[in-house]
């Protein structure tokens, strides 16, 4: 097992990473000093793993909670539906919350333990790579809003997180792909070891290797424990972690959630993000080309026909959050690293978008 631990201003806590871990005893009980304990999932993943995450605090009292599958269940109806269990069986703030899934349970049972009684116990107990490498750490929770996603939430570290890498067994391929997508994400903001792992271990890690995955996810919580560290709350560098996102929320938005998965449409939005870099002169050709190559050579989508103009992906990016001064506030990668930097709307932004559209 490997543990890093995330400093943050709020609280300091441990992210525990290795396999088997939820069927193995260790400190994870001492995060939750209260009696009960709540289990936030969905059928599916609950009937794989609830009875382990049971057995774990075997001196508590259970109560589960389950919500169906997918990006419109992180919604104000489950939210308040939640809260209400909560209430209704008398739960103390230093009872426990465990979020048992994807980033879908982890931001909304995270935005429901941030509100009730003003913050209860957390543990992410993340179990899709997506949720393993970004989701479950560094305290972003939220629920959709019909005008976009994410609009509602808070910032609200748990107490702890349990990444085990054996619950990826059960992952369908296809989400397990769009996970890696967050990966490519912190190789491309200048994580050289990540980049490399991904470049030479391809095939590998398409078949999940555990040892590279351990080393990949290990690599993807420290690079975003350090990025929260210096910037809890979003006032700087932690918009960096956004890369790619500002294109990939508008595709989300725009196919109604239910075309893409969030990283695959992160990773035509790093696609977007990669060509109007190299439009502004930013980032040298080689450079470029050497990232889109990855994200195909990884499975993940290129091009999207989710609209026939880039006006259409503009206007769904009007409401992003990072947004300042009516520009569009986008991150870009350089040769070295990544910058943010203030887009208004302009022939080289809609070219870059355009580039990605397809009409098949
Ligand atoms: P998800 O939570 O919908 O999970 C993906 C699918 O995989 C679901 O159908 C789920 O039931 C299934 N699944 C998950 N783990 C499984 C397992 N071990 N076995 C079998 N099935 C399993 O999607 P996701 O990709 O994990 O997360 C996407 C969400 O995360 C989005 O809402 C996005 O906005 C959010 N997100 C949040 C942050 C943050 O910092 N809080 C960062 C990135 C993404
Ligand atoms: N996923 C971006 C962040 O946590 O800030």
């Amino acid at each position: 097992m490997q543990e890093l631990v995330l400093q943050s201003q709020q609280r300091n806590y441990p992210i525990f990473i290795g396999q088997g871990l939820i069927q193995q005893q260790h400190n994870i009980q001492s995060f939750c000093t209260g009696d009960k304990v709540l289990i936030v999932s969905n059928p599916q993943i609950a009937s794989h793993y609830a009875e382990s995450v049971k057995a774990l605090f075997s001196d508590k009292t259970h109560h589960i909670y389950l919500i169906a599958e997918g990006e419109n269940e992180k919604n104000l109806a489950n939210y308040s539906a939640i809260l209400d269990y909560l209430i209704k069986h008398q739960f103390r703030r230093n009872d426990c919350l465990i979020a048992l899934g994807g980033g879908v349970i982890g931001d909304l049972g995270g935005f429901v333990a941030a509100s009730y009684q003003r913050g209860m116990n957390l543990i992410q107990l993340p179990t899709s790579l997506l949720a393993q490498v970004d989701s479950s750490v560094g305290g972003k929770t939220a629920v959709n809003h019909p005008q976009g996603k994410n609009l509602i939430g808070a910032f609200y570290q748990p107490h702890a997180v349990l990444i085990d890498l054996n619950t990826l067994a059960t992952l369908p391929q296809r989400e397990y792909i769009s996970g890696l997508a967050e990966i490519v994400k912190y190789a491309i903001l200048g994580e050289a070891k990540i980049l490399e792992l991904l470049q030479t271990n391809t095939d590998k890690i398409i078949q999940r290797d555990p040892l590279i995955l351990e080393q990949l996810i290990y690599l993807s919580c420290a690079k975003k424990a350090d990025v929260v560290a210096q910037d809890e709350t979003e006032k700087g560098a932690r918009a960096l972690l956004n890369l790619g996102h500002s294109f990939g929320h508008a595709i989300e938005k725009i196919s109604q959630y239910a075309q893409y998965l969030h990283g695959e449409a992160v990773a035509i939005g790093l696609h977007m993000a990669i060509n109007l870099s190299q439009l502004k002169g930013m980032l040298s050709e080689i450079n470029a080309e050497q990232y889109h190559q990855l994200l195909s050579n990884l499975g993940l989508p290129q091009k999207t026909n989710c609209c026939k103009k880039p006006a259409e992906i503009l206007d769904a990016m009007l409401l992003d959050k990072k947004n300042l001064n009516h520009k569009y506030r986008l991150i870009l990668p350089t040769d070295s690293t990544c910058v943010i930097v203030e887009e208004p709307n302009n022939v080289l932004l809609s070219q870059a978008i355009e580039m990605q559209i397809t009409l098949d």
